[in-house]
């Protein structure tokens, strides 16, 4: 996979993960580091976990040039300012959990005919992808930030099926939600890294796995209703 295949036309377009705030706002508090974050050490998440991959070194000439062009992108946006369409839309909670088994049904419509049967997309014919993988061994791990529903779905809403954007949604918030539970459900690589969310309560409602700070089912920290969860988070502050 490449950067672009989440980060749209190199990071430039609405709501699709672009880098219009981040020569603003980093270096930023993390809650999944648990402390503040730099733009290396962002990009190289994304290299570890979005991409199942290795990170080149911070003084490489590939590094230096991605940070370069991504603070360059920002460069005019004032600082501590997070201009509108940057990054990715939060939705709405539904007030159901999100349903693969209709997830599935959407997916066939409206994904496969890009993204596969099997989820593994189309390579080109290079060493990339015409359609990227959605799950299975070359997709993102279960340590990425798209791994979450509310991620995954605020991405897609806004982004698919490709050509759509978010002045042209083809996707209801009720059907993203259902998608991301089918496609986040499919097996991927497994990544864990012990060290995240040292602060248990700052976790977000939609990480399926533990050390939890509430009693709420796994199964409802994956799927949803994330509603009562945000509920008790916020009445029982950190
Ligand atoms: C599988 C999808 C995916 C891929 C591939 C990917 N990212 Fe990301 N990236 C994300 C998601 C999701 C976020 C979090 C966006 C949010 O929460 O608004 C993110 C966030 C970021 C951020 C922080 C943006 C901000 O405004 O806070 C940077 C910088 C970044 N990615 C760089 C990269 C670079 C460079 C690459 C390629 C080496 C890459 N990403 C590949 C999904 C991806
Ligand atoms: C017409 C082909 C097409 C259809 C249909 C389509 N996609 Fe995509 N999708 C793409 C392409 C192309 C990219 C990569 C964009 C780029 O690199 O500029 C992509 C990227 C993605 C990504 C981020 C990269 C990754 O592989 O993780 C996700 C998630 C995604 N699509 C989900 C979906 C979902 C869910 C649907 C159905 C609602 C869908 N797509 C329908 C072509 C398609």
């Amino acid at each position: 996979m490449n950067c672009q295949n989440c980060h749209l036309k190199a990071g430039t377009q609405s709501w699709a993960g672009s880098f219009g705030s981040v020569a603003s706002l980093f270096p930023r508090m993390s809650d999944r580091r648990g402390s503040a974050e730099t733009v290396n050490q962002r990009i190289t998440d994304c290299f570890e976990r979005s991409m199942n991959g290795i990170a080149p070194d911070s003084n490489s000439r590939e590094m230096v040039a991605m940070k370069a062009y991504i603070l360059w992108l920002g460069k005019d946006v004032e600082k501590g300012k997070k201009p509108k369409g940057t990054g990715l839309e939060i939705l709405p909670f539904l007030e159901r959990a999100a349903d693969p088994q209709k997830g599935k049904l959407l997916y066939v419509s409206k994904c496969q005919s890009c993204h596969g049967t099997n989820g593994d997309g189309q390579p080109d014919s290079g060493a990339e992808y015409r359609y990227p993988p959605l799950w299975g061994q070359h997709s993102y791990n279960t340590a990425a930030g798209i791994f979450r529903l509310s991620k995954f779905a605020g991405f897609i809403k806004d982004n698919m099926p490709f050509g759509s954007n978010y002045a042209n949604e083809l996707l209801t918030t009720e059907q993203a939600w259902d998608i991301a539970a089918f496609v986040n459900s499919q097996p991927r690589p497994q990544k864990n890294f012990k060290q995240d969310w040292p602060i248990i309560q700052s976790k977000p409602v939609d990480l399926p796995y533990g050390p939890f700070s509430d009693s709420f089912p796994v199964l409802q920290h994956k799927y949803g209703p994330f509603q009562p969860i945000a509920q008790y988070k916020k009445s029982h502050p950190l």
